[in-house]
């Protein structure tokens, strides 16, 4: 039976860095079944819902999802898609590889993981909303912990990693955080893997200055999401940064940028994080020559100049994905 891929551009530069991720996809997966879902703001102001009931079955029913980006205003009627998506789907594991494509001429670049527990944390979603007070309730919990744990840790054995699991966190403040950092030393134990935790703030600079010091790093919600934009910064930007929302049953692929609004309808867009969210799910599908395949061919484009703006360059998102498209079908 041919794979079933769900499409959601979103908003923003979504739609215009989705149709050159999805390029490569039917390249390499040429009797996929690809369908659009619509998603997010627009579809909000149009119908009054930005994801419904029915688009949570038609995702399920897919066996990867590549999705682009949402715009998420902050208003408290407004419930955000991606929060009920990932815990709708039970995508428990955010994986951030952060690994530059650029050459910087310094020898191996950084090649870190930065896996983010994705359905708790600050992101649980409960709150109480008041005029003169407002809550949001961090929820940590022992299973959710133990299962974002294990996926560090199997990923450190894939990747033959002789570092410790790093455990980003911050118990001397949050003391949830205590429960999160000693279920991740246990299971980290019974996998024979040591540990160091460091807490998040002073891990923000150090990861930074030490790159090369930091391969698995395992977070809460939040600060997993600050941490990876931070890690931005190794990479070239948001544009160069993709992701995998990984559940027990359902995958789910997306840049790590949001929806740009202020590039949107320029045409200048990276599409890089997309194409590297699209290339992470050829992965998942056990395709990972053809994953590395891409990996290569956009760093071979970027460091002989062939870029869009944000790195320097002057290729539109759709040449840029034109000349990917064009170089990985010579390989
Ligand atoms: P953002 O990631 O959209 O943009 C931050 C900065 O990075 C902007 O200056 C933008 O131009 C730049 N940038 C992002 N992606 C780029 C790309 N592919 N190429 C070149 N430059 C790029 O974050 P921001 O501005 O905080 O949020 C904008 C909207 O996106 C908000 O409504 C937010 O809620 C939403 N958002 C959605 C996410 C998602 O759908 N996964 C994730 C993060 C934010
Ligand atoms: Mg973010």
């Amino acid at each position: 039976m041919s794979l079933r891929i769900a499409v959601v551009n979103g908003d923003g530069i979504g739609p215009e860095v989705i149709p050159e991720a999805q390029k490569i996809l039917e390249h390499f997966l040429p009797d996929a079944d690809f369908y659009e879902v619509e998603l997010g703001l627009a579809k909000w102001e149009r119908s009054g819902s930005a994801c419904s009931p029915d688009d949570i079955r038609e995702l399920k029913g897919a066996d990867a999802i590549l999705f682009g980006a949402v715009t998420t205003p902050p208003d408290p009627n407004y419930r955000s898609v991606l929060l009920q998506i990932r815990h709708e789907l039970d995508l428990y594991a955010n994986l951030r590889p952060i690994r530059p494509l650029r050459s910087s001429g310094q020898g191996s670049p950084a090649d870190m993981m930065i896996v983010r527990e994705n359905t708790e944390g600050l992101y649980s979603g409960i709150e109480e909303i008041g005029e003169e007070r407002s809550t949001t309730l961090r929820v940590v919990t022992k299973a959710g912990s133990k299962r974002i744990a294990e996926k560090a840790c199997s990923l450190i054995l894939e990747r033959n990693s002789k570092s410790p699991l790093v455990i980003g966190y911050k118990g001397n403040v949050l003391k949830s955080d205590l429960l999160f950092r000693d279920t991740c030393s246990e299971v980290a134990a019974s996998f024979g893997i040591q540990t160091k935790a460091v807490f998040i703030d002073a891990l923000c600079l150090d990861v930074l200055q030490h790159p090369k010091n930091y391969d698995v790093i395992v977070t809460t919600n939040m600060f997993g999401d600050i941490l990876s934009d931070v890690c931005g910064y190794l990479t070239g930007g948001l544009g160069m940064l993709p992701s995998a929302n990984i559940g027990d049953t359902h995958a789910f692929f997306e840049p790590v940028h949001g929806s740009a609004p202020d590039i949107a309808g320029k045409g200048i867009a990276n599409p890089v994080a997309a194409i590297r969210s699209a290339a992470m799910m050829l992965e998942y599908f056990g395709m990972k020559r053809e994953a590395c395949l891409v990996e290569e061919s956009i760093a071979d484009l970027i460091n002989s100049g062939v870029c869009t703006p944000d790195l320097g360059g002057c290729e539109s998102t759709s040449s840029f994905g034109n000349r990917l498209l064009a170089a990985v079908c010579k390989k």
